[in-house]
């Protein structure tokens, strides 16, 4: 029998509390949290001086994804054992409906990925790109049965137009969906189509380098895109997640919806709090391109509203966006054209080092605070909750023994991520995982990844007021 696991003496932190206590795992799940458990026949794990957190959870990431001509360069292998080391240990990745079949076919492909390769657990969006003929009625009762699968939640695009772009009767349909069947949508919040003839502009205008990509994609886009998906999330009477939300003209239509108690819930990513257009981008040269992602780097004076945001709940989540394209060969497919470079960056394995550092240790987030954008507001907002994103008995034993003061320089030629440049390289955080528990078994000490590749189990993720995990 399993005589389970005792990790002592270490401070727990949850969104709730910051208490002295011991943790004693069996059988994968959290049995007890008190102080003074008696070691018994428990193999301990000494967590003096040590956090005892949830593990992280990252509700955005794009693995062995297709896009802009090219596969995003981490698969479920190497993008989870990042993600581990970095303490998430759990992901929700995208899986992507092609135009013209059926959600079924992504989901199915999904699993073939993520198959003997995911090294934690994972839960699946569906990004709809298509809901069929016949009024969509075949693409609504997809949804419900992807709800059924525990993918609960979708993602429909406002951006890329006549590649992922849907319409404004399209989304409104998805989400009159979601207010019936209580999954939930994402949404890219971006006007694709204005924004469009701004970039085909400058490229007739010659305008090719890297920085055009960021000075075509103006923040009154990405604000009117999240103000019309709130405005058609509220006449259907559904919720709305705005994922990767990046400026404070878009937050501000966030909090304006909030304060008239509209449901409607966003997450920012590591890049938009700590990078900026004046700081990465002013190189004017091809290198810009590794902070080509989208909605793209913003003007610096963006960054403490979305802190700000972070603190007063207008934000809830801070997720990676994990979309890695290599530089040296991905990249440079747009080394003619700002259009072509592979949207994306990596981040899997830095978030909880960069929030820790930069919002916990600069006083601009409390711990708790931490723990809940992290993990525990994912964990509700995605329907895994409280089986992940707490340490309470009754929940999966995913824990991070956290070491407040171990110092990491990020880079590229230490991280874990199969990418060849870091977005944060050089980076000096104070603060990074020590050991890693996924369901109770130790799968990281010390930055090196100890599980079984592939032993990551799908979750089945419940809508609201849905009972099935
Ligand atoms: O540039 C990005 N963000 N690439 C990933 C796809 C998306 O829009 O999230
Ligand atoms: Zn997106
Ligand atoms: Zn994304
Ligand atoms: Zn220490």
């Amino acid at each position: 029998t399993d005589m389970g696991t005792l990790i002592q003496k270490g401070t727990v932190v949850t969104a709730q509390a910051t208490i002295a206590a011991d943790v004693l795992i069996e059988d994968g799940i959290i049995k007890e949290v008190r102080s003074g458990i008696p070691s018994d026949g428990h193999t301990i794990v000494d967590a003096t001086h040590m956090l005892v957190l949830p593990g992280g959870i990252d509700a955005h990431t794009h693995l062995d994804m297709p896009f802009g001509g090219t596969t995003s360069a981490d698969d479920f292998e190497t993008g989870t054992r990042a993600a581990a080391i970095g303490g998430t240990t759990t992901i929700v990745d995208f899986a992507i409906q092609s135009r013209g079949t059926r959600m079924r076919h992504a989901l199915d492909a999904w699993w073939k990925k993520a198959e003997g390769k995911s090294c934690i657990d994972y839960g699946l969006h569906m990004i709809v790109t298509d809901l069929g003929s016949d009024q969509g009625k075949t693409g609504l009762d997809d949804m419900d049965d992807m709800v059924r699968e525990g993918v609960a939640s979708f993602k429909l695009f406002m951006a890329y137009p006549n590649v992922l772009m849907a319409d404004d009767a399209t989304i409104f349909k998805a989400l009159k969906q979601t207010a019936s069947n209580g999954a939930l949508i994402c949404m890219h919040a971006e006007n694709g189509s204005v924004i469009d003839v701004i970039v085909q502009q400058a490229l007739a205008e010659g305008k090719t380098a890297p920085i055009y990509h960021a000075l075509t994609r103006p923040t009154i886009a990405e604000a009117e895109a999240v103000q019309r998906a709130i405005a058609m999330a509220e006449i259907a009477g559904a919720p709305v997640y705005i994922v990767h939300l990046s400026s404070e003209d878009a937050l501000n239509q966030v909090r304006e919806a909030r304060d008239r108690g509209v449901p409607a819930f966003a997450e920012t990513c590591p890049q938009y709090l700590l990078l900026s257009i004046e700081d990465n981008m002013k190189n004017q040269s091809f290198e810009d391109a590794k902070f080509v992602f989208t909605p793209p780097l913003r003007e610096k004076k963006n960054q403490a509203k979305l802190w700000d945001g972070l603190k007063s709940d207008n934000l809830q989540v801070v997720s990676t966006d994990h979309c890695p394209f290599c530089f040296a060969d991905q990249k440079t497919l747009g080394v003619n054209d700002f259009t072509k470079i592979p949207n994306g960056g990596p981040g899997i394995e830095n978030r909880l080092q960069l929030i820790h550092h930069y919002g916990v240790n600069s006083g601009k987030l409390t711990l708790n605070r931490f723990v809940e954008i992290t993990s525990t507001a994912p964990a509700r907002i995605f329907g895994m909750y409280p089986r992940k994103g707490t340490i309470a008995p009754g929940s999966d034993a995913d824990i991070v023994i956290w070491d407040p003061h171990a110092d990491h320089t990020i880079s590229a030629a230490t991280h874990n991520m199969r990418v060849d440049y870091s977005m944060f390289e050089g980076f000096k955080v104070k603060g990074n995982a020590r050991q890693v528990f996924s369901r109770g078994e130790l799968i990281v000490e010390h930055g090196n990844f100890l599980g079984k590749i592939g032993r990551g189990q799908y979750l089945r993720r419940a809508a609201r007021g849905g009972a099935w995990q």
